[in-house]
């Protein structure tokens, strides 16, 4: 018999969650304008909104936790994240962050320029939303399967198209480009990984033309475990090895420290590059704080430094990774359509193939999201015509996204597979009677478009 481990860890602490009646979840449904980021959270039974700062922390992190050093310069907490982020890096200037978009303002501030472009995989919303603040041209070049839902399962659906790149710099002129940014894992497709040979690819492409990249390592440690499972030449290399030889290739990288550093709050602003550094340096001390605690308590600095080791840790990332494809193998048994093959993070549910009767005008995604929380509290994302629609600057049209989908982000260290059970349960029951189901109407939406997700009110059809 070859045995199957489980769970690397034992629960030490749990946090009782609540269970309500539909009845109850339809009143506060109504409230939220049937918005899930407008219910509350103790309103919800297994909460998949997003994996950020939704982690367990360790035992070990918690008692590292009651060493912090609150001292305001030179702290000794920082001097322990600094080293374990050069452990972990490989790169040697560190400045934290209160979290990733922090980081993203300090990033799109040094190196943005109004009316220059900063291409990427897929960039996530807030460093979309820092670079357009200054002006600057934000654009998604992933692959094309990496924009549809529906593909067929590949390895790394987060590369860039270097082509498409290639043929930019060429129009453009490589002096109209500030940076490139990777995305790793690529959150807004699905989780999905770059390899190695396409961050190599662009970097020998970024050299050329003197155009600096950037990782957004939000998701680095996910990322790092599916080249060392998916791509040839890697199997036998330790995660710390592939993250080493993945920054070789950027000159600066920033990090959400909410996700893969297996902490509540955190960020990071990593450059090889000691001007850039500088620059870093002083945009924190008038954004964030002084240079060795960028906003973070001392024992937010101890938490981190433990947690971005932990979340190396292969056997921990070969539980996460699985966990999140076991969800979608349930999900894919009883034919319910997601973007194939899981990624790192979480499923995601295609809404154009579970709804086909609903158009992206009636958002069925957000439909989707309203359902699953209806039936059983569980609580997801939309991401798709709300989260990324817009609408042409001249006409004020809709211009709905390619990728609808509704995100059910797994939290780190927090659910176990019965609690999975439950939501490809409720999923089932809703896709059986998928016909039913009429789509939404957006009755209200804030001031910014690509953040109206967040407030948006809506009414059923
Ligand atoms: N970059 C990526 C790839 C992200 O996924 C996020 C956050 C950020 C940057 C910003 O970091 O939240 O610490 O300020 N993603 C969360 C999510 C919010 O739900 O996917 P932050």
């Amino acid at each position: 018999m070859r045995f199957q481990f489980a769970e690397p860890f034992r629960i030490k602490m749990v946090e009782n969650v609540k269970k309500t009646t539909k009845e109850e979840r339809q009143v506060y449904l109504k409230k939220a304008q049937y918005n899930a980021f407008r219910l509350k959270a103790e309103d919800c039974y297994i909460d998949c909104i997003t994996d950020s700062g939704t982690t367990a922390m360790s035992s070990a992190q918690w008692s590292a936790l009651m060493l912090g050093d609150e001292s305001y310069a030179g702290c000794k907490s920082f001097f322990k994240l600094e080293a374990s982020v050069q452990d972990i890096f490989g790169m040697p200037y560190v400045q934290p962050t209160h979290q990733g978009r922090a980081a993203d303002f300090i990033m799109a501030q040094i190196y943005c320029e109004k009316g220059k472009y900063a291409i990427g995989n897929m960039h996530f919303d807030t460093f979309r939303g820092n670079a357009e603040v200054l002006g600057a041209l934000p654009l998604d070049l992933v692959i094309d399967e990496g924009m549809d839902a529906a593909s067929p399962a590949m390895p790394f659906k987060g590369d860039i198209d270097l082509n498409k790149v290639k043929h930019l710099i060429e129009e453009k002129g490589a002096e109209n480009i500030s940076i490139v940014m990777m995305t790793v894992t690529c959150n807004n497709n699905g989780g999905q990984p770059v390899s190695m040979g396409n961050i190599r690819a662009i970097s020998d492409l970024c050299k050329q033309y003197n155009i600096p990249l950037i990782l957004d390592a939000a998701r680095m440690s996910e990322n790092a475990y599916f080249i060392k499972t998916r791509e040839a030449g890697y199997a036998d290399k330790s995660i710390k090895e592939i993250l080493h030889e993945m920054f070789s290739y950027c000159e600066t990288a920033i990090m959400s420290s909410k996700k893969d550093g297996l902490v509540n709050i955190g960020g990071l602003f990593v450059t090889r590059n000691i001007d850039i550094f500088h620059k870093a340096n002083q945009l924190s001390i008038v954004h964030e704080g002084f240079i060795t605690y960028g906003g973070l308590s001392g024992r937010d600095l101890e938490a981190l430094a433990v947690g971005l080791q932990e979340g190396t840790d292969f056997e921990y990332l070969d539980y996460r990774v699985k966990q999140v494809a076991y969800l979608g193998d349930r999900l894919r048994e009883r034919g319910i359509p997601i973007i194939e093959p899981t990624g790192g993070h979480g499923v995601y549910v295609d809404g154009r193939r579970f709804f086909p009767h609903i158009p992206q005008s009636e958002f069925p995604s957000q439909r989707l999201v309203v359902a699953l929380y209806e039936e059983a509290g569980i609580r997801a994302v939309e991401l798709g015509a709300c989260a990324f629609g817009s609408k042409d600057k001249v006409t004020g049209e809709p211009i709905w996204p390619q990728l609808e989908t509704m995100r059910i982000a797994i939290s780190r260290r927090v659910y176990t597979n019965r609690h999975l059970d439950c939501i490809v349960e409720a999923l089932d029951y809703i896709y059986q009677q998928r016909d039913q189901y009429k789509g939404m109407k957006l009755v209200y939406e804030g001031p910014i478009t690509s953040l109206r997700h967040f407030t948006a009110g809506f009414e059923l059809l």
